[in-house]
């Protein structure tokens, strides 16, 4: 009797203290420690409000895991994946954590099975350390729309397990909502879409390619784009930015794909592959949905789904508690 007493304490004591530690939270998500905008005192008050709430992004985010020299094509956008329907490729997407991926929100179109293939530059083949992870839930932008153009093109996308990190797979960094982008910062745009604006879909690479594009700042970028749309409202927001390099350009394919700077060795993605009219029209920017507009969203989302967990965590031990008293 005694023994058993003892034997029910000690399964009490270990499910109360051990076992959230044994639990993997998707919660486990992160900011750059270096990308932050240019300093001033303000982006340092937001940082530092930033460092007093819990943590859910990733600690060493933008990283290649490369020691010295060029890296590998396959190990060069670690943070790279494909949006996938039954095995075709339908966007682009990165991944912010060992949960989560980060897409467009134009990419979702419908309520259907969406698996995430991460750790492959290719399409087709499958890399030895590849893997194909079904998605559990999608959380797409609540002021979503395609009425004028398209807004709040962001989307997150909840994995059905955590991904380990490799050389292949790591997450990328995101802005702190200060990072002020210079116009004319060179920065990188991949994925998998079509290489000229008239190829057929069928034509699209099975390679992943990149771009280096340069940040336009989005109020001249408003002012190209009206001008060449004769649209009435302004085609971009502050929630957009664009990019854009004679001959070089996103395309169709690339959406929910990453557009990504270096800041002192830490990649940080400034922004989600969105639309563009044609693709590398000379004179006409791409547009990207401007991540750190959007980090709070971000950051919310991402907790909301850990206080979820934890609350379900703190229910199920407490239902196993009552079993245990009960017995
Ligand atoms: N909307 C396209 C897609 O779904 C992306 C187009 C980007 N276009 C551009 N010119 N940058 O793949």
């Amino acid at each position: 009797m005694a023994s058993r007493m003892a034997g029910s304490l000690r399964l009490l004591l270990w499910l109360l203290l051990l076992w959230p530690q044994l639990g993997a939270d998707p919660g486990d998500a992160v900011t750059p420690p270096s990308a932050r905008g240019p300093p001033s005192p303000k982006s340092e008050t937001l940082m530092e409000e930033a460092t007093q709430k819990p943590e859910v992004l990733p600690r060493g985010c933008g990283q290649r895991r490369i020691i010295g020299g060029q890296p590998a094509p396959e190990r060069k956008w670690p943070w790279q994946v494909s949006l996938q329907v039954r095995g075709r490729h339908v966007c682009g997407g990165s991944l912010i954590s060992s949960w989560w991926v980060m897409t467009a929100a134009h990419c979702i179109l419908d309520i259907v099975d969406y698996t995430v293939k991460l750790g492959d530059t290719h399409l087709k083949h499958e890399a030895p350390g590849a893997v194909a992870v079904p998605v559990k839930d999608i959380v797409v932008h609540q002021k979503f729309t395609r009425i004028g153009g398209l807004y709040n093109d962001i989307a997150l996308v909840l994995l059905s397990f955590p991904v380990k990190y490799t050389t292949h797979i790591q997450p990328v960094c995101l802005p702190t909502n200060a990072l002020q982008l210079a116009a004319g910062t060179q920065c990188w745009v991949t994925g998998w879409g079509k290489t000229r604006e008239d190829d057929k879909p069928e034509n699209e690479p099975t390679e992943l390619q990149e771009a280096d594009v340069n940040i336009v700042e989005y109020r001249s970028c408003n002012k190209i784009l009206k001008k060449a749309l004769k649209a009435i409202q302004n085609p971009v927001d502050k929630g957009g930015l664009c990019a854009y390099v004679d001959g070089k350009d996103s395309c169709q394919g690339d959406s929910g794909g990453p557009l990504v700077c270096e800041f002192n060795n830490t990649w940080v993605q400034v922004g989600i592959v969105s639309w563009g009219i044609g693709c590398a029209r000379k004179g006409i920017p791409g547009v990207y949905s401007n991540v750190g507009f959007y980090k709070d969203w971000i950051v919310r989302v991402l907790s909301r789904s850990t206080r979820w967990d934890t609350a379900g965590l703190l229910i199920s031990r407490l239902c196993l508690l009552l079993l245990l008293a009960s017995w």
